[in-house]
């Protein structure tokens, strides 16, 4: 994930000189906490990135006009830090086809999200084409807090709104074949400027993959919302994947289709980059990146740094997914052991 395309070498998202050591930000944060202030603009680290849009347009333009949506707080998931501000998250993001860069916000003004159809097909027996409008309206939506991590270190946390992925996986009834989950998002090559101008990230649309048991798993969330409204663009509009136990990358956004298939599928930056990112990317401190470590994160926002949790702290609801495997095993997070 890198302005700095090195394909021979595989190496994407964040080139290292992006990658602040851990004492750099220490004493950057010490730096913040002296003058007082924490947040917009001192360091896209912290959120609030401010490239200008085309004129006129802000942030709050894509804040606003979002419709609220009504949801059950789930209860079982509680943080253990404070929320991510609503701005901060919604003005630090990765969203490739739009820009290599966190700015995403000022690039979405064109992006067309209504109406969208989401299908599911593949290896099931109730192949169906869903109108997103009528999908989210006809679910019972759950409000869930939840820790994200970045595979680049950064890490917030929101409240998501949506319904679990095995609701719609049991709708479809999956035939015995079926082991692998396929998402692909979206191709509007007239709308996100990166689908179109022919760079090394050429592979659109952005396309991922699970365990049929990792899909089904309570924690898989199709997401609608936060922070009680639809999603803003920029957060992958109008429906995406959360997936709170793995790196932020292997939940797609704007999602068009789910596939249930036979074979485990490729998927969009572990095409790109093989030996840095990997078909599981559980999140665990102790497998580092290739070029960066992974045993702390950064709260966007605050800049507060907290040591990395393997599976980010959900181990109880997906360690037994891992069962048996050897640490060296690279569904345990990054690597070959
Ligand atoms: N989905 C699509 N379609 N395109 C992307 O570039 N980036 C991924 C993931 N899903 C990405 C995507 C990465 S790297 C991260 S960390 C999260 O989206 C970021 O989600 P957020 O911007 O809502 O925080």
């Amino acid at each position: 994930m890198s302005q700095k395309l090195e394909a021979s070498q595989s190496r994407f998202m964040l080139p290292a000189d992006e990658v602040t050591p851990e004492h750099v930000w220490l004493n950057r944060r010490r730096f913040i906490q002296a003058l007082g202030v924490a947040g917009l603009g001192l360091s896209p680290w912290l959120g609030g990135g401010r490239a200008l849009a085309g004129p006129g347009f802000t942030l709050e333009d894509t804040l606003k006009g979002l419709a609220p949506l009504k949801s059950r707080p789930d209860k079982r998931f509680g943080l253990d830090r404070p929320l991510t501000a609503r701005r901060v998250a919604a003005s630090f993001n990765n969203f490739y086809e739009f820009t290599p860069t966190k700015n995403v916000w000022p690039k979405v003004e064109r992006f067309q999200t209504k109406p969208w159809r989401l299908e599911i097909s593949g290896l099931v027996k109730n192949p169906v084409t869903y109108d997103v409008k009528d999908l989210i309206a006809g679910q019972k939506l759950e409000e869930r807090l939840y820790r994200f991590r970045c595979v680049e270190a950064w890490a917030m946390a929101v409240p998501w709104i949506g319904f679990p992925l095995h609701r719609l996986l049991k709708q479809a009834l999956p035939l015995p074949q079926a082991r692998y989950v396929r998402f692909r998002s979206f191709l509007k090559r007239d709308q996100a400027p990166v689908q179109n101008d022919g760079s090394t990230y050429n592979l659109w649309p952005y396309f991922e993959g699970l365990t049929l048991p990792e899909a089904m798993n309570e924690l898989a969330l199709v997401t609608v919302g936060i922070y009680s409204h639809e999603l803003p663009k920029q957060h992958g509009a109008p429906i995406r994947v959360v997936l709170p136990w793995k790196y932020g990358f292997k939940g797609p956004k704007s999602i068009t289709r789910i596939e249930l298939v036979a074979e485990q599928p490729r998927t969009f930056w572990n095409t790109l980059g093989p030996d840095e990112y990997d078909f599981w990317s559980n999140v665990n401190p102790d497998k580092p990146h290739p070029r960066w470590s992974q045993k702390y994160e950064r709260m966007l926002g605050t800049g507060d740094s907290r040591p990395t949790q393997l599976y980010n702290g959900y181990g109880s609801y997906v360690a037994h997914l891992y069962a048996g495997m050897q640490e060296s095993d690279p569904r345990f997070g990054f690597g070959k052991g």
